[in-house]
């Protein structure tokens, strides 16, 4: 294991020494109308650095709650969450959100690309508001890199109405890279897609896992991307335990 910037790489076996994430009693609750739902309930889990992890479990049993946990788009109600060392309670809003646009890439089931820029424009918006000081012209070059590392690099100028919905998630999956996070988190990446797109988006991630040595945290329904993962989590009403 060698460490570029913030960046791991895989070498061989060699483990990684550090803790991506150490969560400890973690509960968050919702208000829904005139009740409580509890969709975390005391979670302690340990994911270290470089591990590529599936959570997998019921609809409504709390997966998207502990990504936006671990991504650091919402805070629990009690409990710590600490990533890298930090614990993200000390952090103020402003950091957060500076600590999710360097560090964390995300991916959704339903790509989330905006609808009038192109595929490059779109990875490029990952830049905006930080990066401020690169010129224009190399921020367009490491998106341009980024979507060619995906296989798209004869689609930079097409919208996302004129590409397929791999290749949406594919420029989804750029834009969450451009920056080279430590984490990538992906929320059903591949639920919206037929089983063929599926497996190659699933190729693709996992290749970037292994060429990275990033951190990859897969929410999914399907045990076929599951069994992709070194380490799968189940979590059921709240409650998060290791699947063998
Ligand atoms: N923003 C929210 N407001 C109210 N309730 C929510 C919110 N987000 C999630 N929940 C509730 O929390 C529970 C867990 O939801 P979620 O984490 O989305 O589960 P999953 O991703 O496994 O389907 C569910 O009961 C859901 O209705
Ligand atoms: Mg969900």
């Amino acid at each position: 294991m060698t460490t570029t910037g913030s960046i791991a790489v895989r070498d061989g076996d060699a483990r990684p020494a550090g803790t991506a994430y150490r969560l400890s009693g973690v509960t968050k609750t919702y208000r829904q109308k005139n009740r409580t739902v509890t969709a975390l309930a005391g979670v302690d889990l340990v994911i270290p650095d470089g591990q590529m992890v599936a959570v997998q479990g019921p609809t409504g049993g709390g997966k998207s709650t502990l990504l936006q946990m671990l991504g650091a788009l919402d805070r629990p109600t009690s409990g710590s969450v600490e990533f890298g060392g930090h614990d993200l309670a000390r952090l103020g809003d402003r950091a957060l959100t500076e600590l999710r646009a360097a560090a964390i890439g995300f991916v959704f089931q339903s790509f989330n690309l905006i609808p009038t820029l192109t595929a490059l424009e779109n990875v490029q918006s990952a830049f905006a508001g930080s990066a401020a000081n690169a010129p224009v012209s190399e921020l367009r070059e490491r998106a341009a890199t980024a979507l060619e590392d995906v296989g798209l690099g004869d689609r930079l100028d097409h919208l996302p109405t004129e590409l397929s919905g791999g290749q949406q998630q594919r420029v989804a999956i750029a834009r969450a890279l451009v920056k080279d996070p430590a984490v990538l988190l992906a929320d059903e990446p591949t639920g919206a897609l037929d089983e063929t797109t599926r497996d190659e988006i699933i190729d693709l991630i996992e290749g970037v896992w292994s060429a990275r040595g990033i951190t990859v945290i897969v929410v999914t329904h399907d045990s076929w991307v599951a069994r992709r993962a070194e380490r799968r989590l189940h979590i059921k009403q709240g409650q998060v335990r290791d699947m063998q």
